[in-house]
């Protein structure tokens, strides 16, 4: 058995945690290979509603182990909150998940330089989670930043953390003109996180192959979504990592070839958060909000209202092309339920180079096919049966867009809420 990746197709929000957790149903391990508390993966068993930062969604089930892998960036003191949330409600946190420990941390003063390097930037700022994502990554790639594996010394984690706040701090100061962060505001609930981390420090890596082989099912647990791919998203609106299946072997350092299947997530219309182009986006305040309002379309980590629009048949055949999806989940579709006409763009004019340009997606013009909307309320349908006639032409014509067959449906947020094709 390989692993199953499950990848967000778009800019992020397309509802993989709900997805992650219906599949986790028969997978021993589940593990995250990028981003870090940027993600915010909802999700509901019966009312209760759950947001999942760090900690992957297979924590839902009782026998899944959970692993954050290598290529993720872990905030410890975030996710001693996390687990410490997971824990008050009863699940076994400290059995079923694992931290690699050449994951790398992200510290108090990577959230602050994020903050205001992005004040620093302006209108031209990416508009970031401000979780630290950025900074740390950037240490990473300039070999600064402290691994999970640090950790595993106290007095040298208290060593490597003042050495490198003495780094990050001349860049507060003389950069930005900020006042320096002092160690004393943030060392004793960082240092307190070693008690919640240590003993869950593990070599994901070999955890995962040892799955494999022992013909465990392992789900790869992607974050935000390919469009916010640091080299093959809408850069520089991008995060830093790679959360699409090519991010997998790196991520969890597992051979590439080891991933088998890579269903890709879409909803049937598009979000994104934060700056950048959308060339889909329904401007107009009135269409967008009435999308945002039946979506529920506001972000989990931030709260910030998603800006909204049509689904893009472009962007999707991009995504399908370079993640190699073998099968498609449209989740969402309850909410174009009463929209009388749904527009799909199908292509773009005055395209500036004969290559899908992703760094100049402002500058195009999406023109659209018009589908005919349903008023029947989907959210009960238990087969695609019963689904009414014009959202099976839609979906027919998003599967002939993303080149992929469709196998799952999602029609609201609860877990039962999921037809299978
Ligand atoms: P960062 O990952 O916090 O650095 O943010 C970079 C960009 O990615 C911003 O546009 C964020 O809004 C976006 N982003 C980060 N995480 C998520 C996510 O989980 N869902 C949707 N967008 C995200």
């Amino acid at each position: 058995m390989g692993v199953h990746a499950i990848v967000g197709g778009q800019w992020g929000d397309e509802g993989k945690g709900k997805v992650v957790d219906f599949f986790s149903d028969s997978a021993d391990v589940v593990a995250r290979y990028q981003g870090g508390a940027n993600a915010g993966h909802t999700v509901f068993i019966d009312t209760e509603q759950f947001i999942l930062h760090q900690v992957p969604s297979g924590i839902l089930r009782p026998d899944t182990r959970c692993l954050l892998g290598p290529g993720m960036v872990v905030d410890p003191v975030e996710l001693a909150g996390e687990i410490g949330r997971l824990r008050d409600k009863g699940f076994r946190c400290m059995q079923q998940i694992g931290v690699a420990y050449n994951a790398q941390l992200v510290l108090p003063v990577h959230k602050r330089l994020d903050g205001v390097s992005e004040a620093a930037l302006k209108d031209q700022a990416i508009g970031t989670t401000q979780r630290g994502i950025g900074p740390t990554y950037s240490d990473r790639y300039a070999r600064r930043s402290l691994p999970v594996s640090a950790l595993l010394d106290a007095d040298r984690f208290k060593e490597a953390v003042k050495a490198h706040l003495e780094y990050a701090n001349a860049l507060l100061t003389k950069i930005y003109g900020q006042p320096p962060l002092v160690m004393a505001d943030f060392w004793d609930e960082l240092a307190a996180t070693r008690e919640v981390v240590l003993p869950l420090v593990t070599d994901v890596s070999t955890e995962v192959i040892q799955a494999l082989r022992e013909d465990k099912s392992v789900i790869a647990e992607g974050a935000q979504g390919v469009l916010l791919d640091i080299d093959f998203g809408t850069y520089p609106y991008v995060t830093s990592s790679h959360p699409g299946t090519i991010g997998v072997a790196s991520g969890l350092g597992i051979p590439p070839a080891a991933v088998t299947r890579s269903t890709g997530i879409f909803k049937a219309y598009c979000t994104r958060v934060g700056e950048g182009p959308f060339p889909t986006e329904l401007t107009d305040h009135e269409a967008g909000e009435r999308l945002r309002k039946a979506g529920n379309e506001y972000g989990a980590t931030t709260g910030r209202p998603r800006r909204c629009g049509w689904f893009d048949g472009v962007l999707g055949d991009f995504s399908a092309r370079i993640n190699g999806f073998t099968d498609i989940c449209i989740t969402k579709a309850d909410v174009l339920s009463q929209f009388r006409e749904i527009p799909m763009c199908t292509g773009y004019e005055d395209q500036s180079t004969d290559f899908l340009n992703l760094h100049a997606l402002d500058e195009v013009t999406p023109h659209y096919a018009s589908f005919e909307g349903w008023d029947d309320d989907i959210s009960g349908c238990e087969s695609m049966s019963e689904f009414p006639e014009a959202l099976l032409i839609y979906l027919d014509a998003l599967e002939s867009s993303l080149g992929a067959p469709i196998r799952i449906v999602s029609t609201g947020p609860e877990r039962s809420q999921i037809v299978r094709k």
